[in-house]
């Protein structure tokens, strides 16, 4: 009987006792680009978001998961990231970064960033000096010839059968 009711126990804690605020809460995505243009030049920002925050507030978000939002050359629309400690310069600053944080603390609302790990792009510092070969950088990325096609002797195939699904 008590390890029936311990048992119980664990089962009903998360729900009803340890619930934290990302298992309850409300969550809305938000791809920067095109949420909300602040400066007129066609392109989504954070000034635009900060501005339209209430709005998420009013209709019973507690979290916003922004997509990324940082240095990039955009060849994957900002899944490629060039620098992680940068804002892209058409989403705007730092600052309006900062600013976006504070109002988004205001409001009770929690930030999400979209953090990609497993890649950079070719343009990030580490990929830079890995390909060159930078001494302590060598192993920063896998780097691999890749096979050769039976099919054309100048090309090369990928170095693994991985696909990418989305
Ligand atoms: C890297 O992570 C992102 C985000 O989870 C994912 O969409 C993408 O497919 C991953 N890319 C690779 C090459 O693993
Ligand atoms: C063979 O591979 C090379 C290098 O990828 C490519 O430039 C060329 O067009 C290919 N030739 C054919 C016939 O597909």
């Amino acid at each position: 009987m008590k390890l029936l009711l311990l048992l119980s126990a664990l089962w009903v804690s998360p729900i009803f006792s340890q619930s934290d605020w990302w298992q309850t809460g409300q969550f809305y995505q938000i791809y920067p680009r095109s949420f909300k243009d602040s400066n007129g030049d066609g392109i989504g920002d954070l000034n635009g978001i900060r501005e339209k925050l209430p709005h998420l507030k009013d209709i019973g978000m507690t979290a916003a998961w922004l997509s990324p939002i940082y240095k990039s050359p955009m060849k994957d629309f900002g899944y490629d990231i060039s620098d992680f400690k940068a804002i892209q310069p058409e989403y705007g600053t730092m600052a309006d970064f900062e600013a976006l944080l504070k109002r988004a603390k205001e409001l009770g609302i929690k930030l999400i960033m979209d953090l990609v790990p497993n890649h950079t792009s070719d343009l990030h510092e580490w990929f830079q000096k890995s390909v060159n070969r930078v001494k302590g950088y060598e192993d920063f990325y896998i780097w691999h010839d890749g096979y050769p096609d039976p099919k054309n002797s100048s090309n090369r195939l990928p170095p693994n059968n991985w696909v990418s699904n989305f």
